[in-house]
């Protein structure tokens, strides 16, 4: 499962473009292209800072993974990484990698590591009619860690956990031009919809990065209207207040984009290259 980073990014060149603490790009990372939400929010709110976009796509989707073959996978994946990206910091863009491994990335290497987790304490402050669902993949629904956010944080709400096999995989579908059978899509979200004692479902947590990609199709195929609660802004914000002084844009330098499988197809390649990223 584990994929070899493309030849073209390791090993001296990488490191010789980004040597220097001046010069040391932030890692933003998923399994697929769903991280791209929130590097598009992290570039808002660092416009003078570069980043390195890494996608496990030999991994994907991360969603039915064994937990600790995962973590396993993610952590020996990230030593290569560090080691020839040499990045002042990483952002998780994947909540079901962020709901499992950030112990472990904090503990084995020295930079800082920023998560995403679903964004059920926002969503419990917002909610009016007290029904919050929480739509992630099976794996990201099944964490102890979204268990332990509920009861932190949800406890005088009735939180529905929504497993989605297959909306990860019709995200990167749709990015990539290709058609989304809204019918097959419905089947994903409709769980998310609750009426129980005259109250609605009002707030939709998007609990994997993909799905905000989707969020327009979610709204016409929504049985009523409720808010799709996106937490990308707020991942670049915690990003931003822990961003080490190093960090800077390299000079002419693009953005790059690392896909763990090696070469794209053409969609993707057109994709990235509208993300502003180079291959
Ligand atoms: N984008 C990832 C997340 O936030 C997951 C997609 C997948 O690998 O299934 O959870």
């Amino acid at each position: 499962m584990i994929g070899e980073i493309p030849a073209v990014v390791a090993g001296e060149a990488a490191r010789q473009e980004t040597a220097g603490s001046a010069l040391r790009p932030i890692l933003v990372f998923d399994s697929g292209i769903g991280g791209l939400t929130v590097l598009r929010e992290l570039r808002t709110i660092m416009p003078d800072r570069s980043f390195v976009y890494v996608a496990d796509d030999a991994g994907f989707p991360y969603g039915d993974w064994e937990e600790a073959a995962l973590i396993c996978h993610i952590s020996d994946l990230f030593a290569r990484l560090i080691e020839d990206i040499d990045p002042s910091m990483a952002v998780i863009a994947c909540n079901t990698a962020s709901t499992l491994v950030m112990g472990e990335l904090r503990q084995r290497f020295a930079i800082p590591f920023v998560g995403t987790v679903p964004a059920i304490k926002p969503a419990a402050e917002r909610t009016r009619s007290g029904l919050v669902s929480v739509l992630a993949t099976p794996g990201t629904v099944k964490r102890d860690y979204t268990r332990g956010l509920i009861s932190d944080f949800a406890q005088k709400c009735t939180v529905t956990l929504v497993g989605s096999r297959h909306l990860a995989a019709m995200a990167e579908t749709h990015l990539r031009g290709g058609r989304v059978d809204p019918a097959a899509v419905t089947a994903e979200i409709e769980a998310c919809f609750v009426e129980e004692g005259g109250r609605k479902t009002d707030i939709v947590v998007l609990a994997c990065t993909h799905y905000p990609f989707l969020a327009n199709v979610f709204r016409k195929l929504a049985p009523w209207p409720v808010d799709w609660l996106d937490p990308a802004e707020a991942i670049a914000r915690q990003a931003l207040t822990l961003l080490p002084q190093a960090a800077a844009r390299l000079p002419d330098g693009f953005d790059r984009a690392i896909f763990t499988a090696g070469p794209v197809d053409r969609a993707t390649a057109r994709l990235i290259h509208g993300f502003g990223l180079s291959g």
